[in-house]
């Protein structure tokens, strides 16, 4: 990979890595209910990260209309990350830890700072006449990604 030499080069990164550790887990298979929609939200989530790292990396040409509708599908189903997790459901194959219990108010924290960082994307892509405008708030939704599977997700 080139260096980027970016300020977003260091959340790149990390992104990378959320991407590298998201392909792993969909290889396995066997999940149902909650877990997998769970799964399948948290992959959604991915796919517009994706998007908005394409155009902050400057694969693609930067378009404001396309940030704008991943960033508020972010804010949507991050919204959602709480009602996907009920109690103890953490069995084979979800990767989830216990400790999402255990420490509900940390993390639905920062399932709200992904919420509130998407929101600040959305609000500001509109205005935004390059990527450059808005890597602050990219970076901050990365942080979310990167912290909680740091807690709340079991290391591979
Ligand atoms: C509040 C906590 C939290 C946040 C924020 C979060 N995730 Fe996750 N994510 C999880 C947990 C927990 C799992 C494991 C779920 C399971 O296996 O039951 C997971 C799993 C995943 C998976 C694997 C899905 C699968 O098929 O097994 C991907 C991909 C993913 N997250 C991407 C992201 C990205 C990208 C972001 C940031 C935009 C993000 N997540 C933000 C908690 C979070």
């Amino acid at each position: 990979m080139k260096p980027t030499g970016r300020s977003a080069g260091t959340a790149s990164g990390a992104l990378l890595t959320v991407f590298l550790l998201g392909g792993l887990a969909f290889a396995h298979s066997g999940a149902t209910g909650i877990v997998k929609e769970r799964m399948e939200t948290m992959k959604a989530i991915g796919t517009e990260m994706k998007t908005i790292a394409s155009m902050v990396r400057g694969r693609v040409d930067f378009e404001a209309e396309t940030m704008e509708r991943s960033a508020l599908q972010l804010e949507s189903h991050a919204r959602e990350i709480p009602e996907l997790f009920p109690p103890d459901t953490n069995a084979a194959p979800s990767e989830a830890l216990a400790g999402i219990w255990t420490d509900w108010d940390r993390f639905t924290d920062i399932a709200r700072e992904l919420e509130e960082s998407a929101a600040g994307l959305a609000a500001n892509a509109g205005a935004a006449n390059d990527a450059e405008a808005i890597a602050g708030e990219f970076r901050a939704i990365s942080e979310t990604c990167r912290s909680c599977h740091e807690s709340f997700r079991k290391a591979k």
